[in-house]
């Protein structure tokens, strides 16, 4: 059958998004703490975070009154304060301290804020927490293995992990040719500019059934798997964005479910 089609079936990047060119200085790569404020600023209200990636993790955290809430990668912390409002008990912890350093003004004196590498255990008690958010950060981990074991361990059984990614399937056609296989888990480089400055992002892509293999490696069971779709209230704000974004996918997202150990 011959099909054609010139209308994608991904969206674009944001403007402050490109591939990158030259060489990278590995010393700068993902450096968070260089673009803080900036990069807090524009995806506070922007059409892809607000009303796109984060909108997904609320509506599949749904009812978290009372819920031990533990928020990795929080960034300057706008789902934990979402959390916190629909009355769960929010922990949150970021590698970068920049970026704590605007969840603390967003959140107060008395949030309970760490850094901490997802790469390395995490501070906190077996089973201390109900559910754990990772919103847009184990992209950033060449291998999951570790830190999932460390998320599976602080949660209770029956517990939470609530997670989204860049799609990798959309991340593989957006690289240009030629691509690596889509069966292998790879890492590309964007750059992100604010400023006029442009910083180097290295992301890790593997394919959706190396995401499953490492979830019940690290004792998880799928309980939702996502894609989620751009928030329609965007029509009416983003008049000129919105469709760009209708019907199109861009990122991955699910609820898995900590097993008793050895289940
Ligand atoms: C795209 S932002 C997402 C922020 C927030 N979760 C959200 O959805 O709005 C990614 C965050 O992950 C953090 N991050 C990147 N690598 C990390 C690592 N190895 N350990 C902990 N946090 C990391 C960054 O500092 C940044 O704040």
């Amino acid at each position: 059958m011959e099909r054609s089609s010139d209308v994608p079936v991904t969206t674009g990047h944001p403007s402050w998004v490109s591939a990158a060119t030259g060489p990278v200085d590995p010393a700068q790569v993902n450096n968070y703490d260089a673009f803080a404020e900036a990069y807090s600023a524009e995806t506070e209200n922007n059409i892809m975070n607000a009303y796109w990636a984060r909108p997904a993790i609320m509506a599949l955290a749904g009812d978290v009154a009372g819920r031990r809430i533990l928020d990795v990668g929080c960034g300057s912390g706008p789902l934990a304060a979402a959390l916190r409002e629909r009355g769960a008990v929010v922990t949150a912890t970021d590698l970068s301290a920049g970026m704590l350093a605007l969840a603390r003004r967003r959140l107060g004196d008395d949030a309970d804020l760490r850094i901490v590498d997802l790469r390395d255990p995490l501070p906190f008690d077996d089973g201390a927490f109900d559910d754990v958010v990772a919103s847009l950060v184990l992209h950033y981990l060449k291998d999951w293995g570790p830190a999932l074991a460390e998320i599976r361990r602080v949660l209770r059984t029956g517990g939470r992990l609530i997670m989204s990614v860049n799609h990798p399937y959309v991340e593989h056609v957006g690289q240009p040719p030629p691509r690596p296989s889509y069966f292998s888990t790879t890492s590309y480089t964007d750059e992100w500019t604010f400023d006029g400055k442009s910083h180097p992002m290295t992301f890790w892509r593997r394919p959706l059934h190396a995401m499953i293999d490492a979830f019940e490696a690290a004792g998880f069971r799928v309980a939702v798997l996502d894609e989620p779709q751009v928030d329609p209230a965007a029509r009416e704000l983003f008049p000129d964005e919105y469709p760009d974004y209708e019907g199109k996918v861009g990122f991955l997202a699910f609820v898995l479910e900590a097993l008793e150990p050895g289940e």
